[in-house]
């Protein structure tokens, strides 16, 4: 499309060690963040100089590079990756952007991972110690069941970043063109969506950004 060329166009170099792990990733078929979605996560992360941001799905952890960058390396990031193979990947990475002091990266499935911090106690909102920013970038049929865990997890303001909410334009097809096998993942997209656009916790945007990018603020 013509639009999406012109705004790619726009895009300045990324620095050696991104370029790099993008090539990477492409060569190697992990999927990482399209370059317009990077450009507005890169944004989103100035803007709210982030204390504490929690990711899920690390892969070999550029997005998390891209993040930590935006927020000047004054952030503390936890990533969440449950694909053993991609961990080692990830943590040379990150060792290698100068950031393993910063980005922490936890070898888990998502939703043990959520309930462990919850069960840890650490990331407290009432006293302001939940995280400010979430980036949700995993499986996408379970955002919807992550969804009550992150909020618990997150202080009032924060921001809650997902990735791939529509799915290739296929979200908004009814039920019965899509593909009998992407059937239960197209509804629970539906329900995350209808869900982070009419509870009253969250204030939300979906932009066309990309595969879909939503955009939400706690607001209790
Ligand atoms: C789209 S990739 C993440 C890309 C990364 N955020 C970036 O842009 O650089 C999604 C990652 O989530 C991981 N993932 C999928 N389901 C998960 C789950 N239930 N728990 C933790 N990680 C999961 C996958 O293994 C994959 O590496």
């Amino acid at each position: 499309m013509r639009t999406e060329d012109y705004l790619l166009s726009l895009e300045r170099e990324e620095d050696s060690l991104l370029f790099e792990l993008r090539e990477e990733a492409e060569r190697e078929r992990v999927p990482i963040i399209r370059r317009e979605t990077e450009s507005l996560l890169r944004t989103l992360t100035a803007l709210k100089k982030p204390s504490k941001i929690l990711e899920i799905g690390t892969a070999i952890g550029y997005s998390s590079i891209v993040m930590e960058k935006a927020a000047g390396g004054m952030s503390h990031i936890i990533t969440v990756e449950s694909y053993e193979k991609r961990v080692p990947e990830a943590l040379k990475n990150i060792r290698r952007a100068g950031y393993s002091g910063r980005i922490s990266l936890l070898f888990s499935d998502a939703t043990e991972a959520l309930k462990a911090l919850l069960e840890s106690g650490i990331h407290v909102p009432s006293i302001g110690a939940g995280f400010d920013l979430v980036f949700m970038d995993a499986a996408k049929g379970q955002y919807i069941n992550w969804l009550p865990m992150i909020l618990e997890l997150m202080n009032d303001g924060g921001l809650l970043i997902c990735d791939n909410v529509l799915q290739d334009l296929t979200v908004m097809e009814s039920r019965f063109t899509v593909e009998r096998r992407d059937r239960t993942i197209h509804e629970r997209m539906r329900e995350f969506l209808h869900e982070i656009k009419h509870t009253d916790r969250l204030e939300s945007a979906v932009l066309p950004v990309g595969d879909g990018v939503s955009l939400s603020v706690k607001l209790k």
